[in-house]
This record gives C-alpha cells, structure tokens and sequence, in this order.
C-alpha cells in the first residue's frame, strides 16, 4: 500500500506553532506568532460592522446557492474601489477585473495555477525575507523560486540599493512577488519615493509583478498603505494584486480575499479572465459567500463603512501603542540589544533580529511563541503581557 510510505510533513512554520500554543498548559503563554489581531484582552474580536452586516444579511435571508465562478459583480468593483481608490477605479475600470478567492492565499494560489499553464519556465522572485507560505505556494504549482535582496539585516530596515540592484537582475519573462504594504515578515516598507523609482525600472522590463495586499489598513491607513499599490498600477503595464480581508475586517476563517488584474496596454483582458475562471474552476470551483457578502454589505453602506472604518483605525493605533511600549519597555530593562525599529516597522509584524535560539528558548523557557525566523506578531502584545514579555526577551537577550 503506497501510502505505508508516506512521511510525515513538517509542521507548518506559523499554523503548527499555533497548534503548540494551544496545547502549551503553561497559564503566562503568549501566542506572537500567526498574524491574527488580539485586543487588549487578549480576544479576537469580530468588528460590530461585520456583526451588524451578518444581521442584515440573515434579514435578506440570502440564498446558498453558487455564485458566480469570479464572484458577485458588487463584491468585485467594491474591492477593486478599496484597494485602487475611486480616482484609479475610474480609470482602469475598463482594463481591469477581479475575481472573488477564498482568502489572500486563494487568491495567490490562483495567480500562480494560472501562470503555470501559461509560463512554466519562468521563475519566481520572493524578497528575502519572505511569508513563510509564499514559496511553498508557487513551488507546488511547479515553479523555481528564488530570492532577491530586500532587508539589511544588521539595521533590520529595507536594503533599498540592494533591492534595485537584485530587481534589475531579474530576468526577462519571470515573476517578481512584492508585498504591498507591512511587509511579512518584516514591516519594512519602501517609502513612496522608492515605490515611485522601482515602477521605473519595472516598467523596462518584461517581467509579470504580482503585488501581495493582505494588510491594507494596518499599517499607516486605508489610503496610505495603498500608495506602493497605486504607484505600480499608474506606472506598469500589467499587475496582478492579491488583496485579504481576514485582518483588515477580521473574516479569518471566512476566507474572503480578490485577485485584481490591471491592463494598461488595451489589451483584450476577456481572455485573460476566462483563463483565470478556467483556473478557479478547477481548484475550487467559485468562492464561499458569507465573508465576501459581509464585505459587499459593509462597503455598500456609508454607515457601515464609516463603523469599520473607525474600528480598523482602533486596531491600527493600538498596535502602534505596542511597539512604542515594547521598545521603551525593552529600553527599561536595559536589554543588551537595540530594539529601535520596531517603533518604524509597519503593520502587525516586527522583525526582531532575534536569533533561532533565542526564538527556541522563548518557547520553551517561557512560553512565548514567535516564528523561527525572530517575526512577531506585535498585535498579540497587551498591557497584560508586556512586562512578561520584556521581562523574558531581556533575559534570553542578555544571557
Ligand atoms: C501570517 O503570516 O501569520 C498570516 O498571514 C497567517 C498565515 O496564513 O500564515
């Protein structure tokens, strides 16, 4: 029997810590680890807006049947609205589509079935450091991955030379994946400028740019962190955008995320479209419809919109709090390394520059789980747990 044979896979090296969490007996854990946004209880709230829209929706008594393979035509224009914002929407709407996918990382796995049927041989170029799902993504569509330069791990801020140079590299015809805004792992981002300056030289060249958006929001605001996102889709040809509502409405587990594509070169996009549905259809099949009609609802609405607006604003400034307090916190105790960056990092995730051991000995001395690479969750720091954390990060860093 072939499956007598099978080992087992690894764990999964953000999902598997959460599993350890939760079965950690420990009463002081601390979970850093998967991107999910906690309150300052420690609780993951579901926003009153998706409550209110839940509310209306079992009003409508809306229908379970199929939606459409891309999704509903009011999900799709209201998230192409969000991301591109209404000046942009205006004027690509013609050369642009979307299609509904079960969360960022459906949306990602699309793109990247569908470029396999169509540019096998092409490569595809991650930052280093990346998500830890991204490569794992497109390598079990086929693909080699490689990596270019993007963080300068001594200041654990953005090598932005390196990056131009590694970009430039990049050779005709292979994939380049960006982060759009609060970079993961590292909540390193290019400043305008330098987004302004990467679609010059990206626009010489002829390579496919897929821009990954699961944070919008999170970082400096709605609008702000679309900036990189709006510079690319003003100044390239083509772009794929694959944009996440799981933190920015905290629909997680309801999977709702778009992948966007802009033309600007009056290409016939209707082709592109019916592959990309082609694609959908075999992976699987059209998306889930609660999360996305919470998203339609709230969008819709000026009430509800202005709600989540405001309770997104809450999430943002609260973790903006948390990594003033860590650092000055960190700073108190005289902890033997310089946590400065984190106060300029952006988004949920810092990259501490903690080392492997360090990470190990965290868990396993003290409970707090952090990704092996040093990434922490900043959203999972409350004024509960900071004197732990501190308290332990100190003790491990100055041991
Ligand atoms: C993360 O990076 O922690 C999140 O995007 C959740 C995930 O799916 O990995």
């Amino acid at each position: 029997m072939i499956f007598e044979n099978i080992k087992s896979a690894p764990k999964d090296p953000i999902l598997g810590l959460t599993a350890e969490f939760n079965n950690d007996i420990k009463s002081n854990k601390v979970n850093l680890s998967v991107g999910v946004y906690q309150d300052n209880n420690g609780i993951t709230p579901t926003f009153d807006s998706v409550l209110t829209a839940e509310k209306i929706l079992l009003e409508k008594n809306y229908s379970k049947s199929y939606k459409p393979i891309d999704g509903d035509k009011k999900f799709l224009s209201e998230s192409l609205k969000l991301v591109l914002g209404e000046s942009i929407y205006e004027k690509v709407n013609n050369s642009s589509f979307g299609l509904n996918t079960p969360g960022g990382t459906g949306a990602l796995k699309l793109v990247s079935e569908f470029l396999s049927r169509f540019s096998q041989k092409s490569k595809v170029w991650f930052s280093n450091p990346t998500w830890a799902n991204h490569k794992p993504i497109f390598e079990s569509s086929g693909f080699k991955t490689k990596e270019y330069t993007y963080l300068d791990f001594e200041k654990n801020s953005v090598d932005f030379e390196g990056f131009i140079t590694s970009v430039t590299n990049i050779p005709d015809g292979d994939i380049l994946v960006l982060h759009g805004c609060c970079h993961n792992p590292t909540g390193a981002d290019l400043s305008n400028n330098q987004w302004l300056e990467l679609s010059k030289i990206l626009k010489n060249k002829n390579i496919i740019t897929i821009c990954d958006f699961a944070y919008q929001g999170l970082g400096s605001g709605i609008d702000k962190d679309a900036k990189g996102v709006r510079i690319l889709v003003e100044n390239l040809d083509d772009l794929f955008i694959c944009s996440s509502y799981s933190k920015n409405f905290g629909l997680y587990s309801e999977r709702v995320g778009c992948l966007i594509y802009i033309n600007n070169r009056n290409r016939n996009i209707d082709n592109l479209l019916s592959q990309l549905k082609k694609t959908a259809r075999t992976i699987y099949s059209n998306p889930p419809a609660h999360g996305s009609n919470i998203v339609t609802e709230i969008l819709q609405d000026s009430f509800l919109k202005k709600l989540w607006k405001s309770e997104l604003k809450t999430l943002r400034e609260r973790i903006q709090i948390m990594r003033i307090s860590l650092n000055s916190n960190l700073k108190e105790r005289n902890c033997m390394k310089d946590f400065s960056y984190i106060v300029e990092q952006n988004g949920m995730f810092s990259f501490t520059g903690l080392s492997k051991q360090n990470v190990e000995k965290l868990k396993n001395d003290y409970s707090i789980y952090i990704v092996n690479s040093g990434r922490v969750n900043i959203a999972g720091i409350t004024t509960n747990n900071i004197d732990y954390i501190a308290d332990s990060i100190t003790k491990v860093v100055n041991n």
